[in-house]
């Protein structure tokens, strides 16, 4: 398969490594404004294009990808309020998306976990939700993509709870409070609670590194490369 890497940074290099491991072709690498327009010929022969930037950049270099016809990867998170725009960029210029705000399969059972908790304990008001993310200390966005997935959807299940806030804004009594940390090296860990005054149930995700990230990118450009329309990672794995 032949892939160009848009942004060569922790994710870039992840995804070089795994593309190197299954004999995938790397065509361009972008990592700069310059590249785009020095790199733009080998850019075209890319079936598939992975991007792992930053949220102030994803917005712009999905619809140059979608402009060029080629077809998207894309894991930067922190853009959550452009996302319908992005969706509608791409089914108007009948391109190929595939979004996540986390590629790790098991993150992704882990979603499937909390829903399934979520829908179970919506019942049981005296339940005090807690949410948790510590990551590493060059993270852009607060709370991380991942924690928005995990309370979104808590919020889809449980009307006692009509939104979120970090726990350094004060949340109030029908917000989710969710702690954010930095931490050096931390690679991702993320977390929620349930509390009662009599127990807790807790289900916890730790990330040991960034493999399972790269490895769930690169199966969801295998997955999404001849298809049309935007995907996210519960039609790549069916739950
Ligand atoms: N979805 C997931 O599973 C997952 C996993 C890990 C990280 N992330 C997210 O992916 C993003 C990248 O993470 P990272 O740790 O690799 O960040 P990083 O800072 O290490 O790398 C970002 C790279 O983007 C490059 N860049 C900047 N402007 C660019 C442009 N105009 N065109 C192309 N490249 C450009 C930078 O030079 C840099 O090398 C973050 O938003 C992070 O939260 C998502």
């Amino acid at each position: 398969m032949k892939i160009a890497i848009v942004g060569y940074g922790k994710m870039g290099h992840e995804i070089e490594k795994h593309c190197r491991r299954l004999n995938y072709d790397i065509v361009a690498v972008i990592d700069n404004e310059d590249d785009w327009k020095t790199k733009s010929d080998t850019l075209m022969q890319a079936k598939v294009a992975i991007e792992f930037t930053a949220p102030h950049i994803v917005v712009s270099n999905l619809k140059r990808l979608l402009d060029l016809k080629i077809p998207v990867v894309t894991g930067t998170t922190g853009w959550k309020e452009k996302l319908d725009e992005i969706r509608n960029y791409c089914q108007k210029s009948n391109g190929t998306l595939f979004y996540a705000s986390n590629f790790s399969i098991g993150v992704n059972l882990f979603f499937a976990m909390n829903r399934y908790l979520a829908k179970l304990m919506a019942g049981y008001p005296d339940y005090k939700i807690d949410v948790e993310e510590i990551h590493h200390t060059q993270k852009l966005d607060t709370p991380s993509g991942t924690a928005i997935s995990m309370v979104d959807d808590i919020i889809s299940e449980n009307k006692n709870y009509k939104g979120w806030k970090l726990v350094a804004d004060k949340p109030g009594e029908d917000e989710i409070p969710v702690e954010a940390r930095r931490i050096e090296g931390v690679t991702g860990t993320h977390s929620l609670s349930y509390t009662s005054g009599i127990d807790t149930i807790s289900l916890r995700h730790e990330a040991f590194n960034r493999d399972g990230f790269a490895m769930g990118a690169l199966m969801a450009a295998e997955w999404v490369r001849d298809k049309k329309g935007v995907f996210t990672m519960n039609d790549l794995l069916n739950i």
